[in-house]
């Protein structure tokens, strides 16, 4: 009988409670840049706890300058095993400063070198679906075939199907051919890594999203899809000549077509979040007076586990964290 390995996803998730306990006290408060900190604070303070030597690869920030866990920042202990990171403290930093639902704090982690790095890259086309409609997406057709040919692996009809999509003037030719295939579509203000998942696992009412959004975001999806068998079909998307110009420059190429696989190249992945405003995908953070209850989700790329952890913290985690409240 081998060894049974250890399962890092539950140790990143008090990272990701962390963040969504300090956070969650800035639900509603219009104060982005505040419930961001307090996420990046907290995530930060408690990743010193894991056995790692960890870098960050995909780091908060770079779109809107938020506060951040650095690209190139060390974290961990410095001990075990070499690991790429990605960290979105707060996805859906507007979400939670409008007191609106599906704000996550989130984290992955995949071997050293494994995870695409997207350089300038800040958004990319990504189309994701959960195991049962794995292969038949082809980026360059047009959305109704593809449509088609989910439902058809799904079994059901166009009509029957929910996409999910960010809400932008950039998607309005695509939401109006989700409109004209019949199937049903879900408009979300922020937080597409929620929105992937949704689509990714089974038994939720969603069934593909797509759209342009963070690559930053896409890269940790990927690293949820490993474990979930799920697929992501993208490709980088330039704002403007600026950025295409740059990315070529530093060797991006734009027309390749990004696969689950070449976003994170191992399956040995591991990836948590923890709702801090109620979600669908998971319930936001709710203080009891006596504590704090969090849910989270935690997987693993390699054995495929999929855990949904609801914690019960006392009033010592919200004094360590300074999240005790007015
Ligand atoms: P932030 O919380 O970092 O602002 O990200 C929210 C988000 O909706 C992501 O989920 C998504 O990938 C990205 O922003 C889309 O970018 P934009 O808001 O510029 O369209």
């Amino acid at each position: 009988m081998s060894k049974p390995e250890r399962n890092l996803a539950l140790e990143l998730v008090r990272a990701t409670e962390a963040a969504a306990i300090a956070a969650g006290r800035w639900m509603g408060r219009n104060r982005k840049e505040d419930g961001d900190q307090a996420a990046v604070d907290a995530m930060r303070k408690m990743l010193t706890t894991v056995d790692m030597d960890g870098v960050v690869v995909i780091g908060e920030g770079e779109k809107d300058e938020a506060p951040m866990l650095c690209n190139g920042e060390r974290v961990g202990s410095g001990e075990g095993p070499e690991t790429d990171i990605a960290v979105d403290p707060i996805d859906g930093t507007r979400l939670l400063a409008e007191g609106r639902p599906g704000s996550l704090a989130v984290l992955a982690m995949a071997p050293r070198g494994t995870m695409f790095d997207p350089g300038p890259m800040v958004y990319m086309d990504k189309w994701v679906v959960g195991a049962d409609a794995k292969g038949v997406i082809d980026i360059d057709a047009p959305t109704e075939r593809n449509l088609e040919a989910i439902a058809k692996a799904k079994g059901k009809k166009v009509s029957d199907m929910t996409v999910i999509m960010l809400d932008r003037e950039r998607h309005a030719d695509a939401a109006q051919a989700v409109r004209e295939s019949g199937a049903r579509l879900r408009l979300i203000m922020d937080g597409d890594i929620a929105g992937g998942l949704l689509a990714a696992l089974p038994d939720r009412s969603v069934d593909v999203s797509i759209g342009i959004g963070g690559t930053p975001e896409g890269v940790t999806t990927a690293c949820a899809l490993r474990a979930l068998d799920g697929e992501m079909v993208g490709r980088l998307w330039a704002r403007n000549d600026t950025e295409r110009a740059a990315a070529r420059e530093q060797g991006y190429d734009l027309d390749e077509v990004l696969t689950t696989e070449r976003l994170v190249a191992s399956p040995d992945t591991f990836f948590v979040c923890t709702g801090v405003t109620p979600g669908d995908l998971v319930d936001g953070v709710n203080y009891t007076g006596h504590g704090v209850v969090t849910h989270s989700l935690c997987m693993r790329g390699k054995s495929g586990t999929v855990r949904y952890i609801r914690a019960d913290h006392t009033v010592t985690k919200l004094r360590e964290l300074g999240a005790q409240g007015a």
